[in-house]
C-alpha cells in the first residue's frame, strides 16, 4: 500500500535527525522507502533550492519567494512523489504544502485562497497520509541552529535569518494548520523537547501501525 508522510515543523526541530532515525528503522524491517526533501529532491528542484537559500539573494520578494517553492513542489510531486506512490511505495518528505502555509501565509502574511490554489496546481491536489509535526519552542530551536552554524555542521540559508517574531508566527501557524485540516487525525503531533529516542519510538509507533 502506498504511504506518503511529510515532516513539518519550525527551524532546528529536529526533522532530519528523526527522518534519519525512521529511514534507518524503515531499512532494517526490510521496508522499502523513497527519502526527499523540498525545496529540493530533483535536479531542477535543486537549482530552485539554491536560489532560494542564497543568503545573498535579500532583495528577493515574497511573491518570487512563493513561486520558487511552488516550483520546486510541482516538478518534485510529477516527477518523483506521484509515479512513485502510484507504484504502491513508501514515500518520506521532509516539508511539503504545510510549510508553504506556514512559513508563506501565516509567516509572510500572504493570501490563503492564493497560496491554496497554487498547492492545488503544484500538488493536484496530493495529500499526505500522515504529517509528522515537531513543535519546538522558538527560542531552543534558533539556538540548535546556532549552534550547529557555530560547530560548522549546518550553513545558515536565507530562511535562518529572519527576526524570531516571524518563527513565531509560524509556529503558531502550524499549530491552526493541525486544527483547520479537514482530516485532523493525519496530524501526529509531538514535543521536539523530548529525547531523540522518545520522539523516534512515537514516530515509529504511528509508522508502523500504518
Ligand atoms: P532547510 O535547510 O531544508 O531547513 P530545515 O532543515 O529547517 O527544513 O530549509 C528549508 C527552509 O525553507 C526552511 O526555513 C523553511 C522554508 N520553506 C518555506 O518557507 N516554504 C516552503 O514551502 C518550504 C518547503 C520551505
Amino acid at each position: 500500500m502506498s504511504l506518503f508522510i511529510t515532516f513539518e515543523g519550525t527551524d532546528g526541530s529536529g526533522k532530519t535527525t528523526q527522518i534519519q532515525r525512521l529511514t534507518a528503522r524503515l531499512e532494517a524491517e526490510g521496508q522499502t522507502f523513497y527519502a526527499t526533501r523540498e525545496p529540493g529532491g530533483t535536479k531542477i528542484g535543486d537549482q530552485i533550492r539554491q536560489v532560494l537559500h542564497d543568503v545573498n539573494n535579500t532583495e528577493m520578494t515574497a511573491e518570487a519567494e512563493i513561486l520558487l517553492y511552488t516550483a520546486s513542489r510541482a516538478q518534485l510531486v510529477r516527477e518523483l512523489v506521484n509515479p512513485r506512490l502510484a507504484r504502491g511505495e513508501v514515500v518520506l518528505c521532509d516539508r511539503y504544502v504545510e510549510s508553504t502555509y506556514a512559513y508563506q501565509g501565516y509567516g509572510r502574511g500572504l493570501d490563503f485562497a492564493m497560496l491554496r490554489s497554487l498547492s492545488e496546481f503544484a500538488t493536484q491536489g496530493l495529500r499526505p497520509d500522515l504529517i509528522i509535526y515537531l513543535d519546538l519552542d522558538i527560542e531552543t530551536g534558533l539556538a540548535r541552529k546556532a549552534n550547529l552554524a557555530a560547530t560548522g555542521q549546518e550553513a545558515l540559508n536565507r530562511m535562518d535569518k529572519l527576526e524570531q517574531a516571524f518563527y513565531q508566527r509560524v509556529r503558531d501557524g502550524y499549530h491552526e494548520l493541525a486544527r483547520q485540516d479537514s482530516e485532523p487525525t493525519r496530524w501526529l503531533i509531538l514535543s521536539a523537547s523530548e529525547s531523540i529516542e522518545t520522539i523516534a519510538q512515537q514516530i515509529w509507533a504511528r509508522v508502523s501501525a500504518l
